[in-house]
């Protein structure tokens, strides 16, 4: 399958070629947690570099609930002129721009103050807030903000949302049965785990325009012990294969088992790339909809077996930010960047934070001079994250505590 052959997709749109820069958050959000020059700068790199379809950063769609202290929030109350600018510079370059849209539930660090939300209140310790279990009407409040924010992203200029349901966010913890112990209607059963997925999807659907794209990411598995595994991602995907679901990512792990990052994964599964194919056949062979895969893809012929395997879109995120322009550089046959070097750390959450800072630290520079070198010591760019989310978090939580 040729890697630049155009994708149509449900809802009519056109994904200009199978190149996906998968969502990676940028933590660069200016005041106000709204894009500004450096997010502008860093996608019309990326648009100009050659994929077809630049997924943002996750975009928080509760102002109070974030990943990171520099987390862009798009609610009722955000400016739209900001959003406006950074659909543009995705834009400029030919690509297709779609914003994701997350909650993180009980994935929000203490230190950040805010809420917390989760389906029973199981805690995941290690410096993330204590959760609250959600009532009724919060679960009602949920799907009315991934709504209002897919209105205004798509209002904003983007041409489509993606909902994440993946990494051990909130609506990933509701399909697992080991965050979402709940007896009522939104727990128990698969079909009772996957209602609040559902209910998103339909309500984002609903405000969306025609020719609006919506695309949902989800685990293969979350690769924990009772936790949401393979059959588990089967049936969500037949739950699914009613709704008009445009495309459909494939990714694995949480906070707490890193796997997307490459942590603990085997030296085969790693060599090979496509760190999540093996467990996405049976998805693959079940799923209706177009299937993106993400996690460890670096060189055009690793993407090529990858669209032969039946998947229709190849999302890289790190090997973008390493080079911008890896698409068209594979148009012109140069290969690809080195992988990055690893982390000294020994545990496994230390090397997936250790490379997550490397990855953040590349986009810094891309977003500061529209280019950056391809590698960065990881171990040294988590010294300076850290530095840096020390600033930053004050500055969230004085915005937050203004705004509410
Ligand atoms: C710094 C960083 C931030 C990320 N942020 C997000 C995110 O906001 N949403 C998401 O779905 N995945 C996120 N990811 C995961 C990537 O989308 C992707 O699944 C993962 O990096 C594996 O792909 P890769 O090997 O091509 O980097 C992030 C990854 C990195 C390195």
């Amino acid at each position: 399958m040729d890697l630049f052959a155009p994708l149509s997709l449900h809802c009519g749109a056109v994904l200009p070629n199978r190149i996906a820069k998968a969502a990676m958050e940028e933590n660069l959000a200016g005041p106000g947690q709204l894009p500004d020059h450096r997010l502008r700068k860093l996608y019309r790199a990326w648009s100009h570099g050659g994929a077809g379809l630049l997924i943002t950063g996750n975009v928080m769609v509760d102002a109070r609930a974030v990943t990171g202290p520099a987390g862009v929030v798009l609610d009722a109350r955000s400016p739209l002129e900001p959003f406006r600018a950074w659909a543009a510079a995705a834009r400029s370059g030919g690509a297709v721009a779609w914003m994701q849209l997350n909650h993180p539930g009980r994935q929000v660090r203490a230190d950040l103050g805010g809420v917390a939300w989760s389906p029973s209140g199981v805690g995941i310790g290690d410096g993330f807030a204590v959760p609250s279990a959600m009532s009724e009407d919060e679960i009602r409040a949920l799907t009315g903000m991934f709504a209002a924010s897919a209105a205004r992203a798509v209002e904003a200029g983007f041409a489509g949302v993606q909902i994440h349901a993946a990494h051990g966010y909130l609506l990933s913890q509701f399909l697992s049965p080991l965050a979402n112990r709940r007896t009522d209607r939104w727990g128990g059963c698969l079909e009772n785990r996957a209602r609040l997925l559902l209910d998103v999807v339909r309500a984002v659907r609903a405000v969306l325009p025609a020719g609006a794209a919506l695309g949902i990411k989800l685990n293969t598995a979350d690769f924990q012990r009772g936790g949401f595994g393979r059959e588990d991602a089967l049936r969500v995907v037949r739950l699914l294969a009613d709704e008009p679901v445009d495309l459909l990512e494939l990714s694995g792990g949480s906070a707490q088992r890193p796997v997307m990052h490459g942590a603990g994964l085997d030296e085969r599964t790693l060599a090979r790339e496509a760190y999540f194919l093996d467990v996405a056949r049976e998805v693959l062979a079940a799923a209706p909809m177009p299937v993106m895969l993400t996690g460890g893809i670096r060189t055009a012929a690793g993407a090529r077996e990858i669209l032969d395997a039946g998947v229709a879109v190849v999302g890289l995120g790190t090997a973008l930010a390493q080079r911008p322009s890896l698409p068209r550089d594979w148009v012109a046959g140069r290969p690809g960047p080195a992988p990055l070097p690893p982390s000294a750390a020994r545990d496994k959450a230390a090397v997936s934070a250790a490379k997550q800072a490397a990855v953040r630290l590349l986009l810094r520079r891309t977003a500061a001079r529209g280019h950056a070198p391809e590698a960065t010591d990881p171990d040294a760019a988590l010294r300076l994250d850290r530095r840096r989310r020390a600033t930053l978090v004050p500055r969230y939580r004085a915005w937050l505590e203004a705004r509410t």
